[in-house]
């Protein structure tokens, strides 16, 4: 733990990982379903030969409950099939199949709290080379996990950054735009961010702008006005970045896109990052720099309250009658 608390995006906890085998790699808490059949976590099983291992040949979204419904499942699912479809894999699973997959693997994992999910959809498994004929099936697993809150500390005292030196993938690279399970770039950043005791890094594209960060996308915030990288940038359009528009909208914040420069950071009031697991989290330190007043500001706090107040009321189940 560095002194941002620096947690993995899904955010184990100590006290959310089980024993640790012999291996060390602590068993951690999860139900999973591997092409329909659901296991404990540590029963849950993957060829050598699935190409998502191989090659890291697979898309993947990560979601999360509020009052224990998935959250923007809709919206989730259509990147990932937008991400396989990139990929020319295909999802033979219609979206009810995959939503009836997710309910079963996540029934019974924390009682009564929220859950994390990460779905994970592979080439499969195949004869060692990247035709894509090599694999008829693919692989299509979903983990189901306790969900790790965001310390309040970090919302209180916000956390530091560092900008990568590794940038941003070129789009006619792996696109950043698929959420691929290609992630090495991402964490080849964020090992710089950790290094240097950080909860994230910022990667640059090959242009030199603001792109967004390894597990999260980027605001800041100018002169009361909410600004974050277009998509040109080359970037993953977050589902949270996305909602914050609509957010934005509700408590009459402008929320735009705009390209951002790193000299820009040594202007903005404030900055924070924006993802499903993390919402929003105030930065108030870039390097040894700064951020504005050096503190959290009040317009990322608003709109971290108003996004809650949706999700709550979005996954609330209708009242009968
Ligand atoms: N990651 N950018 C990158 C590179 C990401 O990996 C993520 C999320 C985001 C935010 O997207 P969203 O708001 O849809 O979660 C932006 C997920 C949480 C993960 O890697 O598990």
């Amino acid at each position: 733990m560095t002194p941002y608390g620096t947690v993995s995006e899904e955010s184990e906890t100590p006290e959310a990982s089980g024993d640790r085998s012999r291996s060390g790699f602590a068993t951690m808490e999860a139900t999973v379903n591997v092409n329909g059949v659901v296991t404990d976590g540590d029963q849950a099983v993957v060829s050598v030969f699935d190409h998502g291992f191989l090659y890291g040949d697979g898309v993947y979204e990560t979601l999360r409950t509020y009052n224990r419904q998935p959250f923007l499942l809709d919206r989730h699912l259509a990147r990932l099939r937008a991400s396989a479809d990139r990929l020319a894999l295909e999802v033979p699973p219609t979206d009810a199949d995959l939503e009836t997959r997710i309910r079963e693997t996540m029934r019974g994992v924390n009682p009564g709290g929220e859950v994390t999910v990460r779905m994970v959809v592979t080439r499969g498994v195949g004869e060692l080379n990247y035709d894509p004929a090599a694999c008829p099936q693919p692989t299509i697993v979903i983990i189901a996990r306790p969900h790790s809150q965001i310390p309040d500390t970090l919302l209180r005292d916000g956390i530091s950054v560092v900008v990568a030196s590794v940038l941003r993938n070129h789009p006619r690279s792996v696109d950043p735009s698929i959420k691929s399970n290609n992630l090495l770039n991402n964490v080849l950043a964020m090992h710089e961010a950790i290094r240097q005791g950080a909860y994230e890094a910022i990667l640059l594209n090959h242009r030199g702008e603001l792109a967004e960060c390894s597990q999260s996308n980027l605001f800041a915030v100018r002169d009361g006005v909410v600004v974050t990288p277009p998509l040109d940038a080359g970037l993953l359009e977050g589902v949270t970045r996305n909602f914050l528009f609509e957010v934005g909208v509700d408590i009459g914040v402008p929320v735009r896109e705009a390209v951002l420069r790193p000299a820009d950071l040594e202007q903005v009031d404030e900055l924070f990052i924006t993802s499903t697991t993390r919402e929003v989290i105030p930065v108030v330190r870039v390097g040894t720099r700064p951020v504005g007043s050096g503190r959290p500001g009040p317009i990322a706090s608003r709109l971290l309250t108003r996004f809650r107040d949706r999700a709550r009321t979005l996954t609330r189940a209708p009242v009968a009658g």
